[in-house]
């Protein structure tokens, strides 16, 4: 049996991923992660009502530490069905409170949604099925052009991004721009990631879920932006451009990651169903090169550690 990882999939569209990967994939195995094991194991039972899928789990793993990482990819390897098709790389969050850091040291944005998805994927590695498919979920708020309300990324160096210097922006706003930038991050990464990947038949793409309102994503706002975001914004699901629930989102995610319909699509970034085009500044090789090598050596990655190609 091959198996499906789906990161931070206790809730939100992960949840929502992983239960239509169900449907999709009855004969794979499919591993959830989640940093709440209890969660975790609750979102389990909650598909397995729902679709009767047979050889579900949930494991624990925090993307915020490359030691819960390295933990995480241990038991992976001690796995029975350890032939990896699919990678979903979806736990990510947003904090627009104070500056906070991983327990590493680093950026917790920049932590969480850039470097956790990276250091996970290289070290899965070697588990790589020779047709698997590797999805990140990005976000349109990358992308300066898109106007989605979001502060816009501004990237100069990956350090700087880990060990930012502190700047008189107002919270809000430093805190969407370090997630709109670790989102660019993200795409850079799967361009990068892509070219390492060129004589290999596995693929890797971005997701861009579109606006999703009602999801844990605004945990850290304001209470008033927050209930809005909860009560009010989901009604813009019904006419909103690329403004979707999570149920749909997470299907859309399963699709890109292991629907027939895009197993030939390589490198590239999706919104909702469609291939788009990112950001400019995604396709600026010397910001890929310089984020792929700060992250490895962030990540502390070898290559004693992963089957890629690091150079
Ligand atoms: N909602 C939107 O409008 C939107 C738009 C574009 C992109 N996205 C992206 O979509 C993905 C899912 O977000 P969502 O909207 O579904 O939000 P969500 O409901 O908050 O789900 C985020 C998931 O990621 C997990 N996670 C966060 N930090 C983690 C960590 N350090 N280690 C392990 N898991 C962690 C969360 O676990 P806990 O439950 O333990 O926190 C949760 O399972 C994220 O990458 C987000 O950036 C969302």
């Amino acid at each position: 049996m091959k198996t499906i990882i789906i990161t931070g999939a206790n809730r939100g569209i992960g949840y929502e991923c992983a239960l239509q990967m169900a449907t999709l994939s009855p004969n794979e195995q499919i591993i959830i992660t989640s940093r709440n094991i209890e969660l975790g194991n609750e979102a389990i039972k909650s598909i397995k009502s729902k679709t009767g899928h047979q050889h579900l789990k949930c494991l624990p793993l925090d993307v915020a530490s490359l030691k819960s990482i390295h933990e995480f990819v241990t038991l992976f390897s001690k796995e029975k069905d350890n032939q990896l098709i699919s990678l979903v790389n979806n736990a990510g969050g947003q904090n627009t409170g104070p500056l906070q850091y991983t327990v590493d040291g680093i950026e917790e944005t920049f932590g969480t949604n850039q470097l956790g998805g990276f250091a996970l994927t290289l070290l899965l590695m070697p588990f790589m099925d020779n047709e698997a498919s590797i999805t990140f979920t990005a976000s349109g708020t990358h992308d300066p052009e898109k106007k989605e309300g979001v502060e816009p990324p501004i990237y100069n160096t990956a350090e700087e991004l880990a060990y930012p210097k502190v700047t008189n922006e107002k919270e809000m706003t430093a805190g969407q721009r370090r997630y709109s930038t670790s989102k660019l991050c993200v795409i850079m990464t799967v361009y990068e990631l892509q070219k390492h990947l060129e004589n290999t038949s596995i693929r890797v793409n971005a997701f861009d879920p579109g606006m999703v309102p009602g999801t844990g994503l605004a945990r850290t706002f304001p209470p008033l932006l927050k209930f809005m975001w909860n009560n009010v914004m989901p009604v813009l699901t019904l006419f909103r451009r690329n403004t979707n629930t999570a149920k749909k989102s997470g299907a859309n995610l399963a699709n890109l990651a292991f629907g027939k319909q895009y197993k030939n699509l390589n490198g590239k970034y999706v919104e909702g169903t469609k291939v788009i085009q990112s950001s400019k500044d995604s396709y600026n090789e010397t910001f890929q090169k310089d984020l792929w090598n700060t992250s490895i050596k962030l990540a502390h990655i070898t290559q004693a550690d992963t089957s890629l190609q690091l150079a």
